[in-house]
C-alpha cells in the first residue's frame, strides 16, 4: 500500500527481510511462546544479528544505520507475527537506544549504546512506578548524590523487558522541591548492587514478554551514568515516549493486519447457506472497515516516523497514531472473532491471541486519554 507512495528501494529491503524473517522463523513459534509465556531469547539474539534490535541507529553505535521510516515497516512486519517480540524490540529501540543516542554523552554511547543497537543486551525503561503511572511525575524513587555515586532507592513496575535487560532506562528524583524539574536520568547497570527484579506480572496478552517489578535498594549508579543534566529526566522521558509511541503504532498495525488476513483467509472457506461467506456483504462490510482503518492507522504512522525522520516535532503525530492504531486493534481483532464464529473464541485459530494481544496497546506508553490529553493540548495552542 505505501510502495509507491513513500518508500526507496532501502525500506522495501528492510521490510521484506524483516517480514521473511518474521515469517518463516517466528510464525511458526509464535503460539507456543504465548501459551508458554516464553522469552523468546533465540528469536531476539537472530534479530540483533539482522540490524533489528538497533534499526535506526547509526552503524558507528552498532545500529543498522537505517531512518525512522524503516524501523517502522519492520516492526510492523514483526508484530504481525508476535506482539510479544513486537514490544520486546520496541522498547529496545525507541525507549532504551533512542535516549542514549540523542542525550548520551560519547563515552556512554559506546559503553551502553553500542551493546544494545546491535542487539548483543537488550534495554528497559524504568519510568511507571506502582503509584505514578500516568502521571510519571508523581514517581517517589530517588536519587541521592554521594560523590562520584547517585544512590537510587525506589520500586518500578510493568517494566517491559525488566527480567532480561543489562541496561535500565532510569528516572529518579534527585530534588523534589522542584516537581518536574527535579527528575533526572540514569543508565543502570543491571548487574549493579541494589538492582533486583521482583516480581513478573501474569498478562492478558504479549505472553512472551516480560513484564516486571524492579527494585531499587541503595543501588549505586556512577555520576557518568547519569543521561543529560540532573533535572533533564521529565523532559527526556517525554520525549523518548514520543518516539516509544510510533512504536506501539507499529505493533497494533501489525496486530490488526495479523487479525485481518486470518479474517479474509477463514471467509473464503468457511461455507454456510451454501456459499463461502465472504460473499455474504454482512462480512464483506467488516472487511472493508477492516481494511479501511488499518490502512488510515498505518498513514498516521508512517506520517509521524517521517516527521522525526525529518528532524521535525512530532509529539501530536505519534500520539494521533498510537491511539488510532491502538484503537483500531482492539477493533479489528474484535471483528475477526466475530467472523471466525465460535472458532475465534477458540485458540486454534489464532485470533484470540491477537486480541489479547491488542489491549495492551490502548494501555501502555500512555493510555488512549492521556494520548488524547496529548493531541488536545497541541491542537489547542496551535
Ligand atoms: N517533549 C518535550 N517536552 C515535553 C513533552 C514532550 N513530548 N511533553 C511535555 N513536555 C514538557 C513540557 O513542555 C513542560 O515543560 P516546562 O516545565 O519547561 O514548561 C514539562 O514537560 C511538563 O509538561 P506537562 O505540564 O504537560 O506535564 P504533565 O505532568 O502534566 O504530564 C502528560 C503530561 C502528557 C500527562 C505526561 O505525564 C504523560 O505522557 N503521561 C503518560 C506517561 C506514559 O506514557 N507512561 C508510559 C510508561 S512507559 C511504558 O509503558 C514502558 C513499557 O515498558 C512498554
Amino acid at each position: 500500500m505505501l510502495d509507491n507512495l513513500f518508500l526507496q528501494e532501502e525500506h522495501k529491503l528492510i521490510r521484506d527481510t524483516a517480514r521473511k524473517f518474521a515469517q518463516t522463523r517466528i510464525v511458526p513459534e509464535a503460539s507456543e511462546l504465548d501459551k508458554n509465556h516464553r522469552f523468546p531469547k533465540e528469536i531476539i539474539s537472530e534479530m540483533g544479528k539482522l540490524g533489528l534490535m538497533g534499526v535506526a541507529i547509526p552503524q558507528e553505535f552498532g545500529g543498522a544505520g537505517m531512518d525512522v521510516l524503516s524501523y517502522y515497516l519492520a516492526l510492523e512486519e514483526i508484530s504481525v507475527a508476535c506482539a510479544s517480540t513486537g514490544v520486546i524490540m520496541s522498547v529496545n529501540n525507541s525507549l532504551s537506544c533512542d535516549p542514549i543516542l540523542k542525550f548520551g554523552t560519547d563515552a556512554q554511547k559506546k559503553e551502553f549504546l553500542v551493546p544494545m543497537a546491535s542487539g548483543k543486551v537488550l534495554g528497559c525503561f524504568c519510568l511507571t512506578e506502582p503509584q505514578a503511572g500516568s502521571d510519571p511525575a508523581g514517581m517517589k524513587t530517588t536519587a541521592v548524590r554521594e560523590k562520584d555515586y547517585y544512590i537510587l532507592n525506589g520500586t518500578k513496575n510493568f517494566i517491559t523487558n525488566g527480567a532480561e535487560a543489562r541496561f535500565a532506562i532510569t528516572f529518579a528524583i534527585t530534588d523534589k522541591a522542584k516537581g518536574h524539574k527535579g527528575i533526572t536520568a540514569f543508565v543502570v547497570d543491571t548487574k549493579s548492587t541494589g538492582f533486583r527484579v521482583g516480581k513478573l506480572e501474569e498478562k492478558l496478552g504479549i505472553r512472551a514478554s516480560s513484564t516486571a517489578e524492579i527494585h531499587f535498594q541503595n543501588c549505586r549508579v556512577p555520576v557518568s551514568q547519569r543521561l543529560g543534566e540532573e533535572g533533564d529526566g521529565f523532559k527526556i522521558a517525554m520525549m523518548t515516549l514520543d518516539s516509544g509511541r510510533i512504536g506501539i503504532a507499529a505493533q497494533a498495525i501489525g496486530i490488526s493486519r495479523a487479525a485481518y488476513e486470518r479474517a479474509v483467509s477463514y471467509a473464503k472457506e468457511r461455507e454456510q447457506f451454501g456459499s463461502p461467506i465472504a460473499q455474504f456483504q454482512a462480512i464483506q462490510f467488516m472487511i472493508a472497515d477492516m481494511a479501511t482503518k488499518i490502512d488510515a492507522a498505518r498513514l498516521l504512522a508512517v506520517r509521524a516516523a517521517m516527521k522525526k525522520d525529518r528532524k521535525e516535532r512530532f509529539s501530536k503525530e505519534a500520539a494521533m497514531a498510537k491511539l488510532f492504531a491502538s484503537e483500531t486493534a482492539m477493533w479489528v481483532t474484535s471483528k475477526a472473532i466475530q467472523i471466525h464464529g465460535g472458532y475465534g473464541y477458540c485458540n486454534e485459530y489464532q485470533v484470540e491471541r491477537h486480541y489479547r494481544d491488542a489491549k495492551i496497546t490502548e494501555i501502555y506508553e500512555g493510555t488512549s486519554e492521556i494520548q488524547r490529553l496529548v493531541i488536545a493540548s497541541h491542537e489547542l495552542k496551535e
